[in-house]
């Protein structure tokens, strides 16, 4: 059976309030799963949801939403993956909303892996086409995170036939490749099903606690 990896990335969203009641329901109603279950909380609260997951003893892991291409030192606003690795176990680089709005590109992408790997962080690299991928090796426990334009944040997930062709296209990858891109508890299992599919990373359906506890249990 493939164990499979269940990510929440919260994005710009959830204060410190809001993240304890969430945390609170969670604790009350978790989902016995053998899926690796990381939440990828705003860096505000890295602190507040990896300490709340260890006092509860939850079977959450904590991940940092990006990595400064720095080490630690001046770079004012920067969050370096020595700060990052006090608190999270992985870190996304390359989500689709930096590469977009941000305009991060494939040097940037590389000096984050960089930092990623120096610091021992896991990295969850997202992709969603073929090129971004060029030249990216597999490094230990990496997982790509396959995430097609049209299905971020819209509402509108992603063609089987297309998520089918990108993992077709990488299968000699030695990373896990999971899916995100309008996951939610009814849709879940379609792509959790896939041959070679190991996941999905949530957005929206992860603030809300409800969803994303079925989205757990549908997975299996
Ligand atoms: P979404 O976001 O589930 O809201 O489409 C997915 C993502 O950006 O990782």
């Amino acid at each position: 059976m493939k164990r499979m990896f269940i990510a929440a990335n919260w994005k710009s969203n959830i204060t410190k309030n809001e993240a304890g009641i969430w945390l609170e329901a969670y604790s009350k109603n978790s989902v016995n799963t053998s899926s690796e279950l990381v939440i990828f909380p705003p860096f505000t609260l890295l602190d507040f949801v990896s300490t709340f997951i260890k006092e509860k003893e939850l079977n959450l892991k904590v991940g940092a939403q990006d990595i400064s291409p720095f080490e630690k030192g001046s770079y004012t606003g920067e969050v370096s993956g020595e700060l990052i690795k006090e608190f999270a176990e992985y870190v996304i680089i390359g989500h689709l909303e930096r590469r977009r709005l941000l305009n991060e590109d494939k040097d940037l992408i590389f000096q984050k892996i960089d930092r990623a790997l120096k610091n021992n962080l896991k990295i969850l690299l997202c992709a969603s086409n073929l090129e971004e991928l060029a030249g990216i090796e597999d490094y230990e426990d990496m997982i790509i995170a396959f995430e097609p334009i049209s299905a971020v944040g819209t509402k509108n997930p992603a063609d089987l036939e297309i998520v089918r062709h990108f993992v077709n296209e990488i299968e000699n990858r030695k990373s896990k490749i999971i899916y995100g891109g309008s996951i939610n508890e009814e849709n879940v299992k379609i792509y959790t099903d896939l041959e070679n599919i190991h996941g999905v990373l949530v957005g929206s359906e992860s603030l809300n606690v409800t969803s994303f506890i079925n989205i757990i249990s549908n997975v299996g």
